[in-house]
């Protein structure tokens, strides 16, 4: 279903992912060494496989400060390096956003803007820099984070050095996206760019602005800002990190690799594009829903639950758009469990898109906030979308860019799907339990005025519910090793010919 002229469609639907061959290069053979003989897939292959990686220690370090959750003795420390959970945290949360989703974001952008712009990357070294640089990236947070330097700002807890290398190699990765564009050999720019243009520039803007700071030493800063304006400045980043790191990025994954899996086109390119610029317009204004009831003055905290509610709506726009793309493709659901990632994903980001929506409401936040309704709403988010899109779109990449017929093991996808998907709804399940119970205890009143439970009781509480999580990230933990082993086999060299393609994919 689309409204757009007919002459416009033409232009969209030659730059589209289902759009066929781009022209040039179908008529190559594919060298012995899976170079492609256009595009640049060295770095979307390197990006790829850091993501498997990544995953799995990001995800590994979840489940311990999950076990440190429900077993305080496993907080320890070796020597002078503490390995509780506070220094876990964060390790924890950088590793899965920037490392894993990092990389996936890197592999699926600098993919999907070669393929549909029918250009290569306009440089190679800019290419291998922005990789190396972000590895570099990764290691020195995995470094620095347990030796407890921090700038203590959440999900910008590096210290100033390493953010000056993360603002380099970020400039280097848009340089290298959008001169790609620039070249690109179609009249048209797939949606998929926009939405992948759009965090390139709004992350820049955002670690720019949120992480001045004056040093005092090598690994000590203290930020430019200070009481409520920090804070405000911190949420503002925060919120849309969730906004452009987390979401409008994977919206640009979505965009190309739902359509392309399921061998349709989007179903509705107008609706995608209104999509875009509605999501844009709105997710800068609702930062504020994460300091209800702060100093931070009220018309602020009001105008962020109202822009919150209205992001409802291009939330569920690009959820429909997606799903709706299988219209007449919905029986693939059965045999391939690669397109169940990805449209499984879209449901849990419904569903996150839905729940975020209801806590920014004041008296709702007032019983959510500071409890564990927020992680599940966090990881039904995190698992269920931000992990099940990635994931999905790696089992897309991974044949192509290897020159195989397909992964090696398709039950063992199916293994790792169901893992997955009941891995998220024990964790979500049990923290949506966890939390409503906790917020409701913390605010029963005797009618003497005094408080019915102490603290600890509500921690003692929720004692089954942290073992149910445990339970639930090992099991999507336990996915991430299927899946490493899958792809090992998928492109380990000795490969058996009939699963070899014999020329490369266009
Ligand atoms: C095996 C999978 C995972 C497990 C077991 C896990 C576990 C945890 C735990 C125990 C916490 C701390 C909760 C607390 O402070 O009470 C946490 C926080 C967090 N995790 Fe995960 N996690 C997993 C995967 C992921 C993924 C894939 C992402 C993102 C893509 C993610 C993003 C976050 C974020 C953003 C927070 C901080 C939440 C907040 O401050 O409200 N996690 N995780
Ligand atoms: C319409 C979309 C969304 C809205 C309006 C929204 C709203 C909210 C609200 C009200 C909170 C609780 C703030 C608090 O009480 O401290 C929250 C926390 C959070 N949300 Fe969302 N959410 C949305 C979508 C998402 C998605 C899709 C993700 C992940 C992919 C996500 C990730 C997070 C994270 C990481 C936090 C915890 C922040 C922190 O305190 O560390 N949100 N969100």
């Amino acid at each position: 279903m689309s409204w757009w002229p007919e002459g416009e469609l033409q232009k969209m639907r030659s730059a589209s992912p289902t759009s066929g061959q781009p022209s040039g290069d179908t008529t190559m053979s594919a060298n012995a060494t899976n170079e492609h003989p256009v595009y640049n897939y060295a770095v979307v292959r390197q990006f790829t496989i850091m993501t498997v990686v990544w995953g799995i220690v990001g995800m590994l370090v979840g489940v311990l400060i999950a076990a440190q959750l429900a077993f305080p003795q496993l907080n320890f420390s070796i020597g002078d390096l503490h390995l509780h959970f506070g220094r876990l945290r964060p390790l924890h949360t950088n590793a899965v956003i920037f490392a894993f989703g990092g990389c996936a974001l890197f592999a699926c952008s600098l993919y999907v803007v070669q393929r549909t712009c029918q250009a290569r990357l306009i440089s190679d070294a800019l290419a291998s820099f922005v990789f190396w640089g972000w590895q570099l990236v990764i290691l020195l947070a995995a470094v620095t984070l347990p030796m407890g330097y921090t700038s203590g700002k959440e999900y910008a807890e590096l210290e100033w050095p390493i953010d000056i290398l993360i603002a380099v190699v970020w400039v280097a990765y848009a340089v290298l996206f959008f001169g790609t564009i620039m070249k690109r050999r179609t009249s048209h720019i797939y949606v998929a760019n926009w939405f992948f243009g759009a965090f390139i520039i709004t992350v820049a803007v955002l670690h720019i602005v949120n992480s001045l700071a004056v040093p005092v030493s090598l690994t000590k800063s203290y930020s430019i800002y200070a009481g409520a304006i920090d804070a405000m400045v911190q949420w503002w980043y925060g919120h849309n990190a969730v906004g452009f790191f987390l979401t409008a990025g994977f919206l640009g994954i979505m965009y190309y690799f739902v359509p392309k899996q399921a061998e349709r086109p989007v179903y509705s390119y107008r609706l995608s594009i209104v999509h875009f610029w509605a999501l844009i317009a709105v997710y800068m204004w609702a930062g504020p829903h994460h300091l209800h009831y702060s100093a931070l003055p009220d018309w602020a905290q009001s105008l962020g639950m109202v822009m919150s509610l209205v992001l409802l709506a291009p939330s569920w726009g690009g959820m429909i758009n997606g799903i709706m793309t299988l219209s007449g493709a919905w029986h693939k659901l059965r045999s391939d469990p690669t397109l169940r990632f990805l449209v499984v994903s879209l449901s849990f980001y419904g569903m996150s898109t839905f729940e975020g929506p209801m806590m920014s409401i004041k008296t709702v936040n007032a019983l959510s906030h500071n409890t564990d309704w927020t992680i599940g709403h966090v990881h039904s988010g995190a698992l269920g979308w931000v992990a099940m899109v990635s994931i999905g779109a790696m089992y897309h990449l991974i044949p192509v860019l290897w020159n195989r017929r397909q992964m090696f093991s398709v039950p063992a996808i199916n293994l790792h799907f169901w893992l997955s998907t009941i891995g998220t709804v024990l964790y979500i399940a049990s923290m949506w339990v966890n939390g409503i119970m906790q917020g409701l205890m913390w605010r029963a009143y005797n009618n003497d005025g005094t408080l019915t439970y102490t603290f600890v009781e509500s921690v003692q509480a929720s004692y089954p519910g942290y073992i149910v999580r445990l339970l639930g990230g090992a099991m999507f933990f336990s996915g991430m090793l299927v899946m490493a082993w899958n792809t090992w086999k998928t492109v380990s060299p000795g490969v058996a010919p009939e699963r070899a393609l014999q020329t490369q994919p266009a």
